[in-house]
């Protein structure tokens, strides 16, 4: 069996990721493919990659779940989610050559007489379509399941295939609910398939403008210098959304914001953020410098001072009623989930000692925007006349994650006109104006690189529970003190999330 392995010949590796990367022979089994994820992201990105001719002729799809579906009742689902949500145009005859690979396997995940038919199904799909035996195994389904599906992979000799062929398994968040848990999971998963195999979904990774902050810092030359204590004052991570809960009330209460967010989309942007260059592009050299500085993160010794979480009430957005979080469907009275929930944390390193990286997320914010916006310490001395620079700001670099996408640069400019007056000017660079290429969507990025092996872009396991150890004393902590604080739907969150800034001398950003 073939696995991810780094590779001794760097200028053959770069060279190679100049050619296009398309998929060889292989194919995706899909557990849990009646879920919104499915429908939503994996089926739009598999036609989408299709449409982008980065998929091998014979790519076959199998979609296993508890359903008394043909193949045809799983190709029009398909079919419906594509039309819905891809954002390629619809091709006939794209489509009808995709479609050929579509198989459904009916069954429970404990049913060994469909796992039996789902190795028969690969092996003729093997022979019908060319697949070589290469198949990745996506996960797509609540982590109480994990085990029982992995086992299942092994006993019936679906997790490793022919020689020369690669089985992998591809795991949705949320790896756990906290560092025990997840260190459980991980002994699962394991215990069946070596690291290699494993690719543990954080979608953040996938998106462009996350992968971006990696060549910003690092193909530049007049960012790195200004990335430290010296000159960084604090970092912003902010993922706000202004949608609810939908309903997600099963999954998401008693999860909160913090563990559905923090632990893997924010942990991963403030390790990005703040590692130090990576010798290569290897998973490996990546992995080592994201894990140095997750593993120096500390927390506040004050957690009630330090941390805040809330949770969003009924309010009026614009003549209409919006529901608080208690009022939700499927949602108990009394529940303290956190819908906000926001953090300092400190790393202690040589570059970063000292410097507080303030981390915030929501349900049911003032809109929808993810950022990391860098502020820098003011200049030292101002040599003008008093009253110049009332409106003048800290520096900063935002890197706009997401929906406006680009990076912009806040410094101080003169006012034009006949005195000296300086006030805030921002430089900005936006995707849809400095390139003509789309960016892809980040499940797309994702499965390309299950199915080319390439494992960048992944959480390794030690990653998810060094994530976990920071968060879980801070869940104790809001477990066994009080309830969570409230907001008016379509806020910025609590005020007290305002007042522990406001104790640093400082303020949030308003997106
Ligand atoms: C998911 C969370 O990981 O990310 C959701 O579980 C959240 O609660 C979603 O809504 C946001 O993703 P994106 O890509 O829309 O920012």
């Amino acid at each position: 069996m073939t696995e991810v392995t780094t590779s001794s010949n760097p200028l053959r590796d770069a060279l190679d990721r100049r050619l296009p990367r398309i998929a060889g022979p292989s194919g995706l089994v899909i557990f849990g493919v009646t879920g919104d994820l499915s429908r939503k992201k994996l089926m739009p990105a598999i036609y989408d990659l299709a449409n982008r001719g980065l998929l091998p002729p014979g790519f076959s799809l199998v979609g296993f779940a508890r359903r008394d579906w043909e193949h045809e009742d799983f190709a029009q689902v398909v079919h419906d989610a594509v039309k819905e949500h891809a954002r390629t145009p619809f091709r006939e005859e794209v489509w009808a050559q995709l479609a050929e690979g579509f198989r459904f396997v009916p069954g429970d995940f404990g049913d060994d007489a469909a796992f039996e038919t789902l190795r028969t199904t690969i092996e003729d799909l093997d022979k019908a379509r060319g697949t070589g035996g290469n198949f990745a195994f996506y996960l797509s389904v609540p982590p109480k399941f994990f085990p029982l599906v992995v086992e299942q992979l092994k006993k019936h000799g679906l997790s490793e295939g022919p020689s020369d062929s690669w089985r992998r398994a591809v795991i949705e968040k949320p790896f756990g609910h906290d560092l025990k848990s997840a260190e459980e999971l991980n002994q699962v998963v394991h215990k069946v398939f070596s690291p290699d195999q494993v690719f543990r979904i954080d979608h953040y990774l996938g998106k462009e403008t996350v992968q971006n902050i990696l060549a910003l810092r690092f193909a530049n030359t007049m960012f790195e210098p200004l990335w430290n204590r010296s000159y960084v004052d604090h970092v912003q991570i902010t993922m706000a959304e202004d949608i609810g809960i939908g309903g997600r009330a099963g999954y998401y209460d008693g999860i909160g914001a913090a563990r559905d967010v923090i632990q893997n989309h924010l942990l991963q942007l403030l390790a990005l953020t703040a590692m130090e260059e990576p010798g290569s592009f290897h998973p490996k050299a990546l992995v080592t410098e994201k894990l140095k500085v997750l593993a120096a993160v500390q927390l506040p010794d004050d957690l009630g001072a330090h941390t805040v979480r809330g949770q969003y009430a009924h309010a009026w957005q614009g003549g209409e009623e919006v529901l608080g979080y208690l009022e939700e469907e499927g949602i108990s009275p009394d529940s303290k989930t956190d819908t906000y929930a926001a953090v300092r944390l400190t790393i202690n390193n040589r570059r970063w000692a000292g410097v507080p990286f303030y981390l915030r997320t929501g349900k049911r914010l003032g809109r929808r925007v993810t950022e990391i916006a860098v502020v820098f310490k003011r200049a030292p001395y101002l040599p003008f006349e008093s009253g110049a620079t009332e409106e003048l700001g800290e520096n900063a670099l935002v890197i706009r994650v997401q929906p406006d996408e680009g990076v912009t640069v806040r410094f101080g400019s003169k006012v034009p006109g006949t005195s000296m007056e300086v006030r805030d000017v921002s430089m900005d660079f936006a995707y849809g104006e400095s390139f003509t290429e789309s960016s892809p969507e980040a499940y797309e990025r994702l499965i390309l690189d299950v199915l080319l092996g390439d494992a960048n872009l992944f959480p390794r396991h030690q990653e998810v529970e060094l994530s976990w150890n920071i968060l879980d004393p801070i869940e104790e902590y809001w477990a066994s003190n009080g309830k969570p604080a409230e907001y008016a739907a379509g806020t910025w969150g609590p005020v007290e999330a305002d007042e522990m800034l406001a104790r640093d001398g400082r303020s949030w950003r308003r997106p």
